[in-house]
């Protein structure tokens, strides 16, 4: 959500930290501020609004300083204005503060001090982090100790401190926090993408650890203060590419990813002569299934819920994580829970992950950043691999989920005896046909130009295409602000028909050919009170069938696979309609890409 970007070394600190700071902006933007430090004078700039408005007023004040902290904010605590942005100071104006999380019991920190007599300048969570640290004893780091024993909640801190002009102090609790080794300096950060060009070995802060950063060393303790050994892990940021290229939005570019991202992903599974091969450690005969995320991850596992259940005929159940975690879920030994996640770092999706383990299922994660919090927590990783996301809005990720799980739903209809001969075989394809789907551009741009001015819009579906209609509805609202909602297309004549007035669109999703009849009658439900159909098929029915104004052909596949064809217009759907009315398609407001907030 937050991005923090360190840097203390020989070179000028304030265009390493914007750069930084511009490589994070697509986890959150609300505001930005950073913090330089010269001959023991703490100069702090911040703004409301894009990393863009920083740039001038930080360049003025830069004049040479070679440590500095910022951030980029998503607001949790306080209104996204200049003076909630990062960093806090202390009154005494001797420390500085960028923090990634939530400090839980802030509000009783802050009665304390305010008790005490301390004057805040900001209504937000992390104020009492210098807050405590100028109230603390002994020199810097005895001083960050005794804070962080005072704090419950989530952290990722950069600090300075004025007293320690050669020093960049880190700590970390549940939010993530790397420190890049380069040539001429140390970087701290909460993303490696916001790592300078020069970082060649990484180290991760582990929850509870504090480091100290200088210009040529870096060293690592515990919670005690206690020295902590650590690896560095090789880094080289061109592996983690994030360039446009020829596109002029991530996203569009992403979409167009979606082949390889699926191809690279299944190669994983499938041996050299073609036969599904997934890890032994995975359960072959789970009692149950339990698919967990938030988002459009949520998406991909209502999608498997019909797809393990119909293929495999293991009873699965799909949650949004933020539910589970507050359910008292049936869940227990014999149980296998996945967790699909892009980022890794969900917080909801952590904390049920941490109840499932707690209650003895066996954890799968499917995850798309390898050294991330859900994956290093889950027994096993059965890994996406869609290469760097950039785009708010998940595309290449999503696709690359769909693809794991319907591999984990194959393994386990062979594990039981079940036929899924074609469906495998339609599977090793699916990277081809995800390809001809993508021609499916010019019919997504003609139906965006028809629906971009409207306000509401509605998505049906039945089985596999209503779990589509949800992602192809998230897609176009997240992305648009055209308010869209999804039904299974059975369901609407139970309250939303009313909503359809003459003109309102509906896109009907009409790729299942065994329910094909069924999602027709529902479509004329809807023309009959004046809405205008634009039909997804891949299942060879006609604008008459289907009483359509437009047909959006998807190619055909094994009927369980469609999601992954059907779903391709839908982003370009969402993607035209966005730029039609000329949103901020990469970074849509009030979104960030890793929500790591409960
Ligand atoms: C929507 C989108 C979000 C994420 C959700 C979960 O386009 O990207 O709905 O899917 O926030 O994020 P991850 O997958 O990182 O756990």
């Amino acid at each position: 959500m937050c991005g923090i970007i360190g840097y203390i070394g020989s070179k000028m600190a304030a265009p390493l930290l914007l750069e930084g700071l511009q490589a994070l902006e697509y986890r959150g933007y609300d505001s930005a501020g950073a913090a330089l430090l010269q001959s023991g004078r703490l100069d702090i700039v911040r703004r409301a609004g894009r990393v863009e408005n920083l740039k001038t007023p930080l360049n003025e004040l830069a004049q040479g300083a070679c440590v500095g902290i910022a951030h980029t904010r998503w607001a949790t605590h306080g209104a996204p204005t200049e003076h909630n942005a990062h960093p806090h100071r202390s009154a005494d104006a001797r420390w500085a503060v960028v923090h990634n999380g939530i400090i839980e019991n802030a509000d009783a920190l802050r009665d304390r001090l305010v008790a005490d007599g301390v004057a805040f300048a900001s209504e937000t969570d992390t104020e009492v982090i210098p807050q405590l640290l100028a109230r603390a004893e002994g020199a810097p780091l005895e001083a960050l100790r005794q804070t962080l024993a005072q704090l419950a909640g989530s952290w990722a801190l950069g600090i300075l401190c004025a007293h320690a002009p050669d020093a960049l102090f880190a700590a970390c609790q549940s939010s993530p926090l790397l420190i890049g080794a380069a040539q001429d300096g140390m970087y701290l950060a909460s993303d490696a993408a916001a790592f300078g060009d020069d970082v060649f070995a990484l180290y991760r802060l582990n929850d509870g650890e504090m480091a100290v950063l200088r210009a040529d060393s870096v060293a690592f303790y515990d919670s005690e203060g206690a020295p902590v050994r650590k690896e560095a892990a090789p880094f080289s940021r061109r592996a983690h590419g994030s360039d446009k290229g020829m596109y002029t939005h991530y996203m569009r570019k992403e979409i167009d990813e979606q082949p390889d991202a699926v191809r690279r992903t299944l190669a994983q599974f499938f041996s050299d002569a073609g036969a599904l091969r997934l890890p032994a450690l995975l359960p072959s005969s789970p009692r149950r299934v339990f698919l967990i995320a938030c988002g459009s991850a949520y998406h991909a596992c209502v999608t498997a819920k019909y797809v393990i259940e119909e293929l495999a005929a293991v009873p699965c159940e799909a949650w949004v994580a933020s539910e589970f975690r507050y359910a008292m879920p049936l869940i227990g030994k014999g149980d296998v829970a996945v967790f699909v996640s892009q980022s890794g770092e969900t917080a909801d999706t952590l904390a049920a992950l941490r109840l499932a383990t707690v209650h003895g299922a066996h954890t799968v994660g499917i995850v798309n950043v390898p050294d991330s919090a859900i994956a290093r927590a889950c027994a096993l990783v059965l890994p996406t691999l869609a290469g760097a996301e950039i785009a708010v809005a998940t595309t290449k990720a999503y696709s690359a989920q769909l693809a794991v799980l319907y591999a984990l739903a194959a393994h386990w209809a062979q594990a039981g005896g079940q036929e899924c001969t074609d469906f495998l075989d339609e599977l090793r394809r699916l990277p081809e046909k995800i390809s001809a789907a993508l021609t499916s551009e010019a019919r997504a741009k003609a139906v965006a130009q028809e629906i971009h001015k409207e306000e509401h819009a509605y998505f049906i579906g039945r089985g596999v295409d209503y779990a589509t209609a949800l992602e192809g509805s998230l897609k176009l609202k997240e992305i648009s602000y055209l308010h869209s909602e999804a039904y299974p297309a059975g369901e609407l004549k139970h309250g939303t028909i009313s909503l359809i007035a003459p003109g309102t669109p509906v896109i009907a999703l009409a790729c299942t050919a065994r329910l094909l009849p069924k999602t027709a009658a529902n479509i004329r439900e809807v023309t009959a009170r004046g809405a205008r159909v634009f039909a997804l098929t891949g299942a060879g029915a006609d604008q008459n069938t289907l009483d359509a104004e437009q047909i959006i052909a998807v190619p055909t596949a094994h009927p369980l696979l469609m999601p992954s064809l059907s779903v391709i217009p839908l982003q370009l759907l969402a993607y035209h309609v966005a730029a039609l009315r000329g949103c901020d398609i990469d970074k849509p407001k009030n979104l960030a890409k890793s929500v790591t907030v409960e």
